[in-house]
């Protein structure tokens, strides 16, 4: 996803546009630049890769000026060079652009009318070109740009720069997320808080539709309507130290060890202190009521829902439809009356999830999200949103947010059963007690780091690699082959256990390593039979499991990996710690990317 930042400064605008990029780099780029205006004159430098090669260049060309804005580009319109790379600038104007301009191709059509031709493939440009266009018709910086978000449809976060005009920025936001950050006699603009950090811990989020005039001493914000309207200051607590890498090699290194400290926040917010109830913010959720739950959401934390789907159904006999967003939203299912629609977002932004989200309001009873960014646009358009306080994820590849998603969910299960009947009071603090020693229980988890580096050296060498899992188990090992796939380039894919021998069997043999996801519970017996269909074709199993599954079962296999016993309801939340870890060390051995995978964002604000 791209990053945007903005500076209205009283020291030189590049270094900190730098600076705020490299917070934004978490997000996966493959371009980078800046613009300042100095003395009046607009002027930018742009680069291919990393943030480092943008650097480099102002070296050599040093961009001089107390205003500019800034851009780290995830390419969607047109492949990433410097041509492509933003800002992209006409004449006096230059726009960088976190989104996808959807009807780029009328206005290129309203310019090309015009007699203005294109330089770029990318949809960016026409903004640029839109807003010159407007300027040379007369009409004020201000009102050029007005008239050209006018013009826009798809979605949006935009910064204007323009030629002699240091104190100005236009900002505008529609289905991309864009933050001002007030400085003292400075402004700022940024994709999130994090990028802003540096400079301001006073945010305010533009809201849909919302564009703003922004000099160093004010900022006028006006609606989709153009009304003036008023957005909240907050004072956001970024702990920085939550942004760098605290000694490890890789964020996702340090986001995997942090798991069971950040699950003591999130159990600690929800769970009252003698670990009998559960506490959910208000307007709570009345679970008598509820006929019927439909969870959506994307990649990992698709998972986390599919997961939960198994305990929503199993232990407060609620029926759960799941589906992942990009489908939903297109799919327009009826909605029966007393359903709860319930979204999982880390980012909160992703646009798929949001999509679906706006199609269930008005239609479900109520809009449950559980994100991980409390001023995300999915909890704002929540009737309630419920963190998971996982704390900032960087690593592209989502670890301890899944594992937040799923406590967060496994105790709105529980309170759900409680709240039903279905589970007596002593049954409920049971499992919240159990819930309370998974930190415990995860940070034993971790030790099997080196057993599994040493199995990660063999695994990289695989060229595709089966997952398998049973039950809730299931959702664990397509989550497994994500994060392979998704950091080692390995080709990696989930079966449920029962369905290998439908067909996929046929892909079994020795070069094909496949990873069984199994506790020793109701359904282990069944596992190992379909390990044993695997092995009996030379397939080469690696059995995640616990003692007792070890003992029972790793005759034959190729390796096993023995996990703490867990009550099974909780063994998917200790499961993805190995899941995790195979997939971490695989990509290193690879050598790949691990933070910033190729072609992946870490939030997918376009569809
Ligand atoms: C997970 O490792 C991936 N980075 C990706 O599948 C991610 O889970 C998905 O894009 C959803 O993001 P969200 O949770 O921010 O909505």
């Amino acid at each position: 996803m791209c990053g945007i930042v903005g500076v209205l400064g009283n020291h030189e605008a590049a270094p900190i546009l730098v600076e705020a990029l490299k917070r934004l780099e978490y997000r996966g780029y493959d371009s980078a630049g800046i613009a300042t205006v100095n003395n009046a004159r607009l002027d930018r430098r742009r680069a291919v890769g990393k943030l480092v090669n943008l650097s480099d260049l102002l070296v050599h060309e040093p961009l001089a000026g107390k205003a500019g804005i800034g851009h780290t580009r995830w390419a969607t319109h047109g492949v990433p060079n410097v041509g492509n790379a933003h800002p992209h600038r006409a004449g006096g104007v230059a726009v960088v652009h976190n989104g996808i301009v959807e009807n780029f191709r009328e206005l290129r059509a309203y310019l090309a009318e015009a007699g203005i031709g294109f330089e770029t493939d990318t949809d960016t440009e026409t903004v640029a070109l839109l807003a010159q266009h407007f300027c040379d018709q007369g009409h004020s910086p201000v009102d050029a740009a007005a008239k050209t978000i006018a013009m826009l449809a798809g979605a949006y976060a935009l910064c204007f720069l323009f030629d002699g005009h240091d104190d100005l920025l236009i900002a505008a936001r529609k289905g991309s997320p864009l933050a001002i950050g007030y400085g003292d006699g400075e402004m700022f603009v940024g994709s999130d808080a994090i990028a802003l950090a540096p400079m301001t811990d006073k945010i305010s989020y533009l809201e849909e539709g919302d564009w703003a005039v922004i000099t160093r001493t004010s900022v006028e914000i006006r609606d989709s309507h153009g009304t003036i309207a008023n957005r909240e200051i907050r004072t956001i607590n970024i702990d920085t130290a939550q942004v760098d890498k605290s000694g490890y090699k890789h964020f996702m290194a340090k986001e995997i060890a942090e798991q069971p400290t950040v699950l003591q926040g999130a159990l600690a917010h929800y769970i009252n202190a003698d670990a009998t109830g559960v506490a959910l913010p208000a307007p709570g959720l009345d679970f008598t009521k509820i006929e019927r739950m439909t969870l959506v959401a994307c990649g990992t934390a698709f998972y986390a829902c599919m997961v939960a789907k198994y305990w929503f159904e199993q232990i407060a006999r609620i029926p759960v439809e799941v589906d992942v967003a990009s489908e939903f939203r297109y799919r327009e299912p009826p909605v029966t009356p007393g359903t709860v629609a319930l979204f999982v977002s880390q980012s909160g932004e992703t646009a798929d999830t949001l999509a679906a989200l706006r199609y269930m309001q008005g239609k479900a009873s109520k809009i449950v999200s559980v994100v991980n960014v409390p001023e995300s646009s999915i909890a704002r358009e929540s009737d309630l949103a419920l963190p998971i306080l996982a704390g900032t994820e960087i690593g592209v590849a989502s670890t301890k947010a899944f594992t937040c998603q799923l406590t967060t969910l496994a105790i709105l299960a529980l309170n759900a059963a409680h709240a039903r009947g279905q589970m007596d009071d002593a049954t409920l603090a049971k499992h919240l007690a159990d819930l309370r020693s998974l930190p415990g229980i995860l940070n034993l988890a971790l030790g099997i780091e080196d057993k599994v580096s040493s199995i990660a050296a063999e695994l990289s060498e695989a060229r595709d690699i089966l997952f398998l899992g049973r039950g809730a188990m299931y959702p664990l090992a397509h989550e497994g082959a994500l994060k392979l796939k998704e950091i080692s380039y390995i080709h990696a894919e989930a079966y449920a256990s029962g369905e290998l021998k439908h067909g996929p069997i046929a892909l079994v043999d020795p070069h094909v390593p496949v990873i069984v996801m199994a506790p020793r519970d109701a359904l282990f017996d069944k596992t190992v039979s379909n390990m044993q269909e695997v092995m009996a074709r030379g397939g080469k199993v690696l059995l995640i499991t616990d003692q007792k599954g070890a003992t029972e079962a790793s005759e034959g296999v190729w390796n096993t990996i023995i996990m703490p016993e867990i009550d099974p309801l909780l063994a998917p939340i200790l499961y993805a710690v190995p899941a995790q870890l195979l997939a971490y060390h695989t990509a290193v051995a690879k050598g790949t990317d691990v933070d910033q995978p190729r072609n992946l964002a870490k939030s997918v604000t376009v569809e």
